[in-house]
């Protein structure tokens, strides 16, 4: 007989951007700010990520696209590869991210890829701690994730190796 395994999983759906708190509406502003720096002539989807450490830096990433498509890399990786890069004991307490088609001036659901998913759950577990995820989300809407469990159930992790 098999048993059921359940999580009970969820998220905080805010209405708009200003009814975000002060800090997590910062970082998502910085994240569609940084959507102007987005290189992505290939599929002209600009994606914007910014990350805040705990020393209160941010550090910004965008999509890198290139003309042998799997070479180019999602806004998410590209922030945290970068803090990673430049601070080993790199500490993220929130990641946000947003998206904006080209042409067009309102932004539209940025939902991570699973791969960038991937990554922040290896960030979690080096820091040992949760970073708080902040989406653009559907109809205006900005959903807020408390750590990559609830984005990544189920996941590989060095506990599989
Ligand atoms: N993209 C991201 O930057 N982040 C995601 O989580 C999903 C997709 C980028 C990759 C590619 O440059 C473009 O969006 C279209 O897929």
């Amino acid at each position: 007989m098999a048993k059921t395994i359940q999580l009970n999983i969820s998220l905080q759906a805010y209405g708009s951007i200003e009814e975000l708190p002060a800090a997590e509406r910062h970082l998502l502003e910085e994240a569609r700010r940084a959507t102007e720096k987005a290189y992505a002539p290939y599929s002209n989807f600009y994606v914007g990520a910014a990350l805040l450490t705990a020393d209160g830096e941010i550090i910004r990433g965008t999509n890198q696209e290139n003309a042998a498509y799997p070479s180019g890399l999602c806004a998410e990786r590209t922030a945290l590869f970068a803090a990673g890069a430049n601070n080993p004991d790199l500490q993220v307490k929130m990641l946000a991210v947003t998206a904006r088609r080209k042409g067009e001036a309102h932004y539209t659901a940025a939902n991570p890829c699973g791969a960038c998913r991937q990554v922040m759950a290896e960030y979690e577990d080096k820091q040992k701690s949760p970073i708080r995820i902040i989406m653009e989300g559907q109809n205006g809407e900005i959903w807020v994730a408390e750590g990559i469990n609830v984005l990544l159930p189920f996941r590989f992790s060095k506990e599989n190796l």
